[in-house]
């Protein structure tokens, strides 16, 4: 499964490269707004630290709109994927954008349907956005599961980004199911990584080893 940062935050992303488990970053309207400077800028900068796909949305709601912002945001960079909303006009985008050979990340898929129809469109990610369907009490990871299943039955090239991801147990869920990435932000993917016993255990090794050490010593000096 491939790990994907869900931040503009450089600070953020240097932190995950430097674990050397990042795949890509996903980001958002809302993300970018966040942090300072110009989006440009820093769409560029992550180019920079991720070797993989940089999600960076359009945000005009007409096909033809998207289709120019888009165009704009590939030519930034060859890791740009141009994120296209799952809206009539988003699917005319994604058409004229991917037979241009651009990669778009369809974004805001709440329904296996919005999925099928992004991948026919040529859409090459499609992100089921997880948490926020948990928010409204549906659950979230049946539409990732239906998503695998029916991407399974046809073979679209298109990979199923499981996106909104909130804590670990969305991305273990992600992975049993199939889900090519799992998108995140930094806490998820630190507390993926945590587990008490590995540092209770860790402190015992090295205890133990400084204790033989002093032992060690001791006995060679008499
Ligand atoms: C994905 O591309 C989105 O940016 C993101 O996963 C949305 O997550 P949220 O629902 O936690 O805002």
């Amino acid at each position: 499964m491939k790990i994907f940062l869900d931040t503009a935050s450089l600070k953020e992303i240097r932190e995950a490269a430097d674990l050397g488990v990042l795949d890509g970053v996903t980001t958002n309207p809302t993300l970018l707004a966040k942090e300072n400077g110009d989006p440009e800028q820093s769409l560029l900068e992550i180019c920079r630290i991720v070797e993989g796909p940089v999600s960076a949305e359009v945000v005009a709601t007409d096909a033809e709109g998207m289709a120019r912002e888009g165009r704009h945001w590939a030519a930034l960079h060859p890791n740009i994927v141009v994120k296209c909303p799952c809206t009539a006009e988003g699917l005319k985008a994604t058409r004229v954008l991917s037979r241009e050979g651009h990669r778009v990340n369809m974004t805001l898929i709440f329904s296996p349907t919005q999925a099928l129809l992004s991948a026919k469109a040529g859409a090459s990610f499609v992100s089921p956005f997880v948490g926020r369907l948990d928010d409204i009490s549906t659950p979230g990871m049946e539409l990732v599961a239906d998503i695998v299943n029916i991407f399974g039955n046809y073979r679209y090239d298109c990979e199923v980004l499981a996106a909104s991801l909130r804590h670990p147990m969305h991305v273990v869920e992600a992975a049993r199911l199939g889900a090519h990435i799992g998108t995140m932000p930094l806490s998820v993917l630190n507390a993926m990584l945590k587990h008490p016993l590995t540092d209770i255990g860790l402190k015992r090794f090295l205890d133990d080893w400084e204790k033989a050490k002093k032992e060690l010593a001791v006995k060679t000096t008499h």
